[in-house]
């Protein structure tokens, strides 16, 4: 009854370079989290997960959870320390981790932008600044070059309507900009970073599968019949994900955009990320969590259903294939992470839509921005004073769901059966 099989949908998990290389890179985060106040538990992206040099040992992990694929990114701050100057040993330890992973199996899809700017770029104004996008591809030119012959799939820049409205609209993220001005400014040129990318790489390796990873949400009023309501819920869906992504996937830059000079209507996606995590119960004037709904740790709604209508609306709007580039969940003691993905898994299972790939975020704990080391998505739990991994219970589920190519009616008793969420007792 509970059994399902995953058919052509192959697991992955996900992580992002500055969430656990550690080290003293010189990016927009580490400056961030150096002033007081910023980040919620003081801790910074210095300490992490130690990934730099722990690849190894992390790679035995990721063999142990049976996925046949990894998302990771690329620290831009390392392989570029100043504008135009290379470094080939960080590319080197790029090449050796990708390859061990080609050995080992295991299929890479790299992102090249995770929120993660060297500092001399946002400096320079980043994405804020029209020739940034130039400066993008400067980079990309030469990490496509380098890394060509052990990656093919590559992810341009990571949600970006996520980092534009915390940049540059709410000012919580660096730079810690808050306007309405730059952020359609931000929309516009990280769109255009994306087009540009995506014909450079298909210039550089013409059988690439090149794609951006957008972070989706369902959007619902509060009051189905609230006017007012209804019509913030269409106004954030609209500004958040409709225009960005008709941007990025086709080249059309609807209102408040604009279209740039040189970027002209066409095709620019080979397949679609999605990463999904919950639904925004919308008000006047706030989106929010409703009532007597399950959350996780941060106060996020689980809401599973939301994977496939945030997937299907996509898929109508630009049909192609879909990853789900990342799902997880915030989840301490580990008491429902396997309920939540199974609930996610089965959604997938039921779909008729062309999901290819999951992603689950997070393979291990990790430094999860203004949550600083406070937040726990990983499959795999981290003591970060010992550097000690350790396989969650979820964890072993989820490669036994990897190897098994879906859930049996012993999995669900074993891990699912008995988890059950927290609920929201009050609407915040
Ligand atoms: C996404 C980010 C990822 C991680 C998860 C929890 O918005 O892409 O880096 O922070 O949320």
């Amino acid at each position: 009854m509970h059994a399902f099989s995953l058919r052509n949908c192959e697991l992955g998990v996900a992580t992002a370079a500055t969430q656990i290389e550690g080290g003293h890179a010189r990016t927009n985060w580490h400056r961030w989290a150096e002033q007081p106040g910023r980040i919620k538990d003081g801790s910074s992206p210095v300490r992490a997960c130690d990934h730099w040099n722990r690849v190894d040992e992390d790679r035995e992990l990721l063999k142990a959870l049976n996925v046949k694929h990894y998302r990771m990114g690329l620290e831009w701050a390392r392989v570029e320390p100043s504008p135009g100057v290379f470094d080939s040993t960080a590319i080197d330890h790029y090449r050796r981790e990708l390859g061990a992973l080609v050995d080992a199996g295991i299929k890479p899809l790299v992102t090249l932008h995770h929120f993660n700017n060297p500092v001399w770029f946002e400096d320079e104004g980043g994405f804020l600044n029209a020739a940034g996008t130039e400066v993008f591809q400067r980079y990309t030119q030469r990490v496509v070059s380098a890394l060509s012959d052990l990656v093919d799939e590559w992810i341009t820049i990571n949600e970006p309507n996520i980092y534009a409205t915390h940049a540059f609209y709410f000012g919580v993220w660096p730079p810690g900009v808050k306007s309405l001005r730059t952020l359609t400014t931000a929309y516009t040129n990280l769109a255009a970073a994306h087009i540009d990318a995506y014909r450079l790489i298909h210039s550089l390796q013409p059988q690439a599968r090149v794609g951006v990873a957008q972070h989706l949400r369902v959007f619902r009023p509060r009051v189905a019949w609230h006017p007012g309501h209804w019509a913030s819920a269409q106004m954030m869906e609209w500004l958040f994900q409709r225009v960005i992504t008709k941007a990025m996937c086709k080249g059309r830059f609807l209102a408040p955009l604009r279209q740039p000079a040189g970027i002209h209507p066409g095709h620019y996606y080979d397949f679609h990320g999605i990463n999904y995590y919950s639904r925004s119960t919308v008000t006047r004037l706030d989106d929010g969590v409703g009532a007597d709904v399950p959350i996780n740790d941060l106060g996020w709604e689980i809401y599973p259903q939301g994977l496939i209508e945030v997937a299907r609306w996509l898929d109508d709007a630009h049909p192609g294939p879909l990853y789900v580039t990342e799902n997880g969940t915030a989840n301490s003691d580990d008491g429902f992470r396997s309920r939540f993905l199974y609930e996610h898994l089965a959604e997938i299972a039921a779909s008729d839509l062309p999901i290819e790939r999951y992603y689950h975020w997070t393979f291990i704990d990790n430094w999860e921005w203004l949550e600083g080391e406070s937040a726990r998505f990983g499959l795999i739990g981290l003591d970060y004073e010992t550097q000690e991994r350790t396989m969650r219970e979820s964890g072993r589920f989820f490669a036994e769901i990897a190897a098994n190519g879906g859930v049996t009616e012993d999995l669900y008793q074993r891990y699912v059966a008995h988890q059950i969420y927290s609920t929201n007792s009050r609407i915040r």
